[in-house]
């Protein structure tokens, strides 16, 4: 067991100076086989370096969330402005189109359900739907903390060990038990944990303060995980923030089709992500866009 006595609280993140990549325009991947290279460049727009994820996938674990009550009418008006789809293959194969360009993000962990324990996740699809289905990546949730810590980590290991083989990238979710302190130390953890043990990419929450340690200290490449929704302005400044700290990109979920108007917000995100717009321009881009409709 590794002495846990004595460890020193001081660090330094060098938040100043980011992670050299060679080769590769994401951020730890360059030593990645070129299958995996070339889902993962489907994912990040290979000019912005960025993403604009669209998660859908909140019915694994909760059933017909508002907003995803009908996905065939609420959502697939959102894929255009959308770079990945982050969803389960029961959705992807009734509604989605096959015709889409999208990229595909398949979440393949689960088994648990709001009304138990919802870090008891298994891996619930096999490898070969993933690349039946032809996806950029799969996504395994991983509850540092939780009571089922060490299974969810296996999940997401055993993930990456046979992504490996086929070239497909493991995106590692970082969830927060109800009880658990969300600030910047715990998503270092959360994250660096993932990390060292493979996921190629990693979606997390913004905290205010330190967020830039968070993707200082991590070596791939950071998704800033949405949240319950709130305000526009709050939810395109938290975006903001986010990818100016590092972040590589967004994946929103609620804060996108809960808006009032989802085709503007998702472009407005879409302008604050790709496009460095500040969060009052882009709520301006929101409200124009809502008033048109
Ligand atoms: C669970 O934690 C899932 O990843 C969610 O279903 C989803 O991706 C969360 O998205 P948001 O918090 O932005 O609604």
């Amino acid at each position: 067991m590794a002495d846990t006595d004595g460890i020193k609280e001081a660090k330094n993140f060098y938040t100043d100076r980011p992670q050299e990549t060679e080769g590769f325009f994401l951020k730890g991947s360059n030593s990645l086989d070129w299958g995996i290279k070339n889902r993962l460049a489907r994912i990040f727009n290979p000019v912005s370096g960025r993403t604009v994820m669209l998660a859908i996938d909140h019915g694994y674990f909760q059933g017909p969330t508002t907003g995803l009550e009908r996905v065939d009418i609420n959502i697939l008006p959102l894929m255009p402005y959308a770079d990945t789809l982050m969803l389960t293959r029961g959705i992807l194969r009734s509604v989605v189109p096959p015709s889409t360009s999208r990229s595909i993000v398949l979440r393949v962990s689960g088994g648990a359900s709001i009304l138990k324990e919802l870090s008891n996740e298994d891996i619930a699809v096999d490898i070969e739907e993933s690349i039946r289905l032809n996806v950029c990546a799969m996504a395994v949730q991983v509850f540092i903390g939780g009571e089922y810590e060490k299974q969810s980590i296996i999940n997401m290991t055993r993930m990456v060990d046979i992504g490996n083989r086929y070239g497909i990238p493991t995106l590692a979710v970082t969830a927060v038990g109800k009880d658990m302190a969300r600030d910047a130390k715990y998503f270092q953890l959360a994250c660096r944990i993932c990390a060292e043990l493979g996921a190629h990419y990693i979606k997390t929450y913004y905290v205010e303060k330190d967020f830039d340690t968070v993707t200082a200290s991590c070596p791939v490449p950071i998704v800033m995980a949405g949240g319950k929704k709130i305000p526009e302005l709050d939810a395109l400044t938290m975006a903001y923030n986010a990818v100016q700290q590092g972040a590589s990109g967004v994946d929103m979920g609620r804060n996108i089709f809960q808006s009032d108007a989802p085709v503007a917000m998702i472009q407005a995100v879409r302008a604050v992500v790709h496009d460095n717009m500040t969060p009052a321009a882009a709520l301006d881009l929101y409200n124009t866009l809502k008033g048109r409709g």
